[in-house]
């Protein structure tokens, strides 16, 4: 049943230049619905990896010190806690993960070659294909089975679920660990960031949701780890379900909290979608208000989620001068839609601008903590998280 409709979207990480600027964009009706068997949230429009992941992916993993921090020390926990033998990671991009791990036992899969061309640089092993039971035969007949396989942020982006689970299948070792990490939908839900769908977010995975999904392929998850990034993300400890002796405690309260938000009940998401309608109104003013008082507007992080937001609520190069991002990739190119330009990131100072759009909210912390002259300053920010405010 669909329960959100963000209108009319185009793909969030196919950034305009200035030839193709005023070409038509490929478009298509973000629709995002709830399946009340399963209880899977998904986009209706499913696009194959082929048509997102390319070889002018403009996504770097290592773009922002909050991720790079978080692999490290997870890498470092992994080493300690489970001493794997081997590792594969599906959706390794730039191997800022992947580096952390002895590079002659390790594997990485990134699809978007020029993405893996940049782990290969930094010698780590990494195979540029789709994630398939094809590659993972290939796989195995080279290197054998695998004691720990870990995906962060790669598995909702995948179509076909059967193929992920059979591939992952054939690949992980009888006493082997697959650790999946992934946005939480009950904190997606909670904080109304309604941004985490867009056309590479197929799935927003529930604890409820994803453990109906891994019965099928005799995979159980046994622990459960909350965790801060990309807004909050579950880390799922996942192992065959005959492997499995204890279920930890973390996982019968995941399951609970989830229940008790109800986000096994369509009438939740139902609710979700009035208040992301309102959230739409509400940062339309914050914007209007601002530029009637002759103020400046830019946005910070060109993210794949503030396409959805702007384009749902038409925030354009009206509204925002412009846009700075870390990313090379994205630099000197535009917002998808909205043409809103993308300059290299510099300081910000408020000759610039008063107000900061905060595109990459799931860094703020990072973020305030660079720019705290900006904000010392009388400097301010827009954020729509967890319902449109201002931050000073
Ligand atoms: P993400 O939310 O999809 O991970 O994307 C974060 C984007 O924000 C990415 O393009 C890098 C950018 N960014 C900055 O420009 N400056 C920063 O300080 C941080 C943390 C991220």
């Amino acid at each position: 049943m669909i329960f959100l409709d963000l209108g009319s979207q185009p793909l969030a990480n196919e950034y305009l230049n200035k030839k193709n600027i005023n070409k038509p964009e490929k478009k298509y009706r973000l629709l995002v619905d709830f399946n009340n068997k399963n209880k899977i949230v998904s986009i209706k429009k499913k696009f194959s990896s082929e048509t997102m992941f390319k070889n002018n992916y403009p996504y770097r993993s290592s773009m922002s010190k909050t991720m790079k921090t978080s692999f490290k020390n997870f890498a470092n926990e992994i080493k300690k806690k489970y001493k794997p033998k081997n590792l594969l990671e599906i959706g390794s991009n730039d191997g800022t993960f992947l580096k952390n791990f002895n590079k002659k036992k390790s594997l990485g899969i990134e699809p978007c070659l020029n993405i893996a061309n940049i782990s290969r640089k930094k010698n780590l092993n990494v195979i540029s294909d789709y994630w398939s039971r094809n590659l993972a035969k290939k796989i195995s007949k080279k290197y054998g089975n695998f004691d720990l396989i870990y995906s962060a942020n790669t598995i909702t982006h995948i179509k076909n679920l059967d193929e992920v689970f059979k591939a992952i299948n054939i690949l992980l070792s009888e006493n082997g660990l697959l650790i999946i990490e992934d946005p939480s939908l009950l904190e997606c839900i909670k904080n109304n960031t309604y941004d985490q769908f867009y056309n590479e977010h197929l799935y927003v995975f529930s604890y409820i949701s994803l453990s109906n999904i891994l019965k099928k392929y005799d995979l159980d998850i046994y622990k459960i780890q909350n965790v801060k990034q990309h807004g909050g993300s579950i880390r799922y400890f996942i192992k065959k379900s005959y492997k499995i002796k204890k279920i930890h405690s973390s996982v019968s309260l995941q399951y609970s909290k989830e229940v008790k938000y109800g986000l096994h009940k369509l009438q939740t998401y139902k609710k979700f979608a009035n208040r992301v309608k309102k959230s739409k109104i509400k940062l339309r003013k914050i914007f209007q208000k601002i530029l009637e008082n002759k103020k400046r507007i830019i946005g910070y992080g060109a993210t794949a989620k503030a396409v959805t937001i702007l384009n749902y609520c038409n925030i354009n190069r009206k509204n925002i001068n412009f846009f700075v991002d870390t990313t090379p990739e994205k630099q000197g190119k535009f917002i998808p839609g909205v043409k809103i330009p993308i300059k290299k990131y510099f300081k910000i100072n408020k000759k610039i601008a008063e107000y900061i759009f905060l595109g990459a909210w799931n860094f703020k912390n990072e973020i305030f903590l660079k720019e705290k002259k900006f904000l010392k300053l009388g400097g301010k920010f827009i954020t729509h998280v967890p319902y449109p405010k201002i931050i000073n």
